[in-house]
């Protein structure tokens, strides 16, 4: 009698109002001991639906995340950045606290924590957009009021390959009011979310959103990133709907940035394909290029310029219909497609208000596939 897995595949039902066509909730795993059928089902519904949640993952420990994590890309060697968190001028730095007996696992989150997996005493800060957008929230009404802080995909855009998957844990979640999220770009989009909700969009679907133009465009326009990126745009600020980031001279000229190895400078397709369903996502990090190489060979090397041409296809992905804002919940494991989806954090917490979530990702063991 053949073997069967008793993981099933929920799609989440999207709310009112709402468009998307990814994401879904697996059931019936136990991840402490996934046997190859159960990744099988696991791998082949995550490339289908992008983002899985698993509930009740409370009791999973670092190691089990990583070795979950790991089973995507078995080649893996290096953490998602590398070495590339420890530069103490790097936007991420503050944001992450490194699990001492399971290094490739990160904890961030919103607090003071007594005691967590080897960590004492430590303070985690939720990302608050005011540090990085241009023109923030009002600070009287910020409580009620937020931003998506910034869209992006989980990578050191340098040296290393992007990770193929990244997994986040809900550990603790404060109970507290929602937010109304604001893009501020003119076009009076916003999006109810609960606090401090993690929002993803389909780079399928931005793609698909496309024009037969500007997909064209999409396929044969190669993206160069900025060396050692997040020193680079360390001083610069960002467009107010998180997409991207404004242009006025503030990027740290090459000079001052840590030695730049040429070899290590990330040329990347602007598309990148599914490798199960075969769907090219529009997958660009819009805070992180530098360049654009058209298929003629043009390098466009205005920053301004390359901005806009990415903002420009980008910006209908993220629309309010087409966004996922996870309600998390203590237990909740997501784990998403980093090849096909964009992903921001939201909100703001006051001190108090304590949360704590697990991330792990690693550098892929190749570059994403192309179009
Ligand atoms: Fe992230």
């Amino acid at each position: 009698m053949a073997i069967k897995s008793r993981i099933t595949v929920h799609k989440i039902t999207p709310p009112k109002g709402s468009d998307i066509d990814f994401g879904a909730e697996l059931r019936g795993a136990d991840l402490d001991n996934i046997t190859e059928l159960d990744f099988d089902i696991i791998r082949r519904a995550l490339y289908e639906n992008q983002v899985l949640i698993f509930k009740n993952q409370q009791n999973l420990s670092p190691k089990a995340q990583y070795e979950l994590t790991r089973l995507f890309d078995p080649a893996v060697t290096s953490y998602g950045h590398g070495a590339t968190l420890d530069a103490k001028k790097s936007i991420l730095h503050p944001d992450l606290k490194t699990i001492p007996h399971q290094p490739q696992v990160q904890v961030i989150g919103n607090g003071p924590i007594a005691d967590y997996e080897g960590l004492e005493n430590i303070t985690l800060k939720h990302p608050h957009h005011k540090t990085f957008h241009k023109h923030p929230i009002d600070p009287a009404s910020d409580r009620d009021h937020t931003r998506f802080y910034r869209w992006h995909i989980d990578a050191a855009l340098y040296g290393l390959h992007p990770p193929l998957v990244t997994t986040l844990l809900a550990v603790q979640v404060p109970q507290t009011s929602p937010q109304t999220l604001h893009y501020d770009d003119g076009t009076g989009d916003e999006l109810q979310v609960s606090r401090g909700s993690t929002a993803f969009v389909s780079s399928y679907r931005t793609y698909d959103l496309l024009s037969a133009e500007d997909q064209l465009f999409a396929r044969t326009t190669k993206v160069q990133y900025a060396p050692h990126p997040y020193i680079w745009m360390s001083r610069a600020k960002s467009r107010s709907d998180g997409l991207g980031l404004i242009s006025e001279g503030l990027e740290t000229p090459h000079a001052e940035l840590p030695r730049i190895e040429e070899g290590k400078i990330q040329v990347l397709p602007m598309c990148w394909r599914n490798p199960v369903t075969g769907r090219l996502a529009l997958q660009v990090h819009p805070s992180a290029p530098e360049k654009l190489i058209l298929a003629d060979g043009t390098v466009v090397e205005d920053l301004e310029a390359v901005r806009g041409m990415v903002h420009r296809v980008q910006r209908p992905g993220i629309a309010p219909h087409l966004v996922l804002a996870l309600e998390w919940e203590e237990g909740d494991l997501a784990v998403f497609n980093n090849h096909g989806v964009l992903h921001t954090v939201t909100g703001s917490f006051e001190q108090g208000e304590v949360r704590v979530f697990r991330q792990c990702n690693l550098a892929g063991s190749e570059g994403p596939l192309g179009p």
